[in-house]
């Protein structure tokens, strides 16, 4: 038996990398499945791999910077799988690389739409409709730089912080009502988001690690499915690292 059996879970930017991880170990672990993305193509495949082993899946797209695209992406869910328990607010871009005075301003609030803004939308919607199913698990990915900062990101560092506080105020506000509300901080992973990063940074980044490698989706989608299932029944609020060590230092 999975160790979400009965589940029905939402999963944003599932077209590719973590999100496309977190979809496939859900389903495996019996959830019903809603891959959304703005990636039609991409999350239309990751929907068909599931199918085919075996899994409920459907794809919805949703761009996670509308309001109207998370009410829309919750109501398609309901419709369709009845409930909601599980949502993971994973859709995120990159941004610029400059440093503060250089950073374009509209590259800036692109960032914080997606990042910050996409994830308060999505957490705002999900809320009624987990605790009408009883309660559930939302986890919102933030990153290391949502609690340290780095050079020519400052949009990101300041999104993922953004997103890091504002879990843990949505984790008070519901905690009674049984929705468990937390975030992860992957380290640097091993997808399509990296694509950006020459070799040479690449070979800088994963040194900063003291397991000297970058880490793989699905080690960030093996805490991400403990957090939204009853396993981490009494943790919520709370902020998990997945970085190989990153943040020791
Ligand atoms: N890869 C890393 O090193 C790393 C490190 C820390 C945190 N993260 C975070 O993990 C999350 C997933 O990143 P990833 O590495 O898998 O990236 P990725 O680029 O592989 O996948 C991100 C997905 O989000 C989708 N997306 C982008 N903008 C969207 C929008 N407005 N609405 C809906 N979907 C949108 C993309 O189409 C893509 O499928 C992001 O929030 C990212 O910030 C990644």
């Amino acid at each position: 038996m999975g160790s979400l059996n009965g589940k029905v879970a939402i999963i944003t930017g599932a077209a590719k990398g973590i999100g496309e991880a977190t979809a496939k170990l859900f389903a495996k672990e019996g959830a019903k499945v809603v891959v959304s993305d703005v990636d039609e193509e991409n999350g239309k495949k990751v929907v068909e791999g599931i199918k085919k082993a075996g899994g409920e899946v459907i794809f919805v797209k949703a761009d996670t910077s509308s309001p109207d695209d998370n009410k829309n992406l919750v109501k398609k869910t309901v419709k369709e799988f009845g409930a909601l328990h599980i949502a993971v607010n994973n859709a995120g871009i990159g941004g610029p690389l400059a440093k503060t005075a250089d950073y374009p301003i509209d590259g800036w609030k692109q960032v914080i739409d997606i990042n910050l803004s996409g994830v308060f939308y999505g957490t705002k919607f999900q809320i009624p409709e987990i605790i009408k199913a009883g309660g559930g698990s939302i986890v919102n990915i933030a990153s290391i730089l949502g609690q340290v900062g780095t050079a020519n990101s400052p949009a990101y560092v300041a999104a993922k912080h953004g997103v890091v506080g504002f879990t843990k105020t949505a984790a008070i506000e519901y905690a009674e009502e049984g929705v468990r509300v937390n975030s992860v901080g992957p380290g640097y992973i091993k997808t399509p988001l990296l694509s950006a990063l020459d070799d040479e940074t690449l070979e800088y980044i994963k040194g900063l690690h003291p397991m000297k490698r970058l880490g793989e989706s699905n080690e960030v989608a093996e805490l991400i499915l403990w957090l939204a299932s009853d396993k981490s029944s009494f943790v919520t609020g709370n902020y998990y690292a997945v970085d190989g060590g990153y943040l020791a230092r």
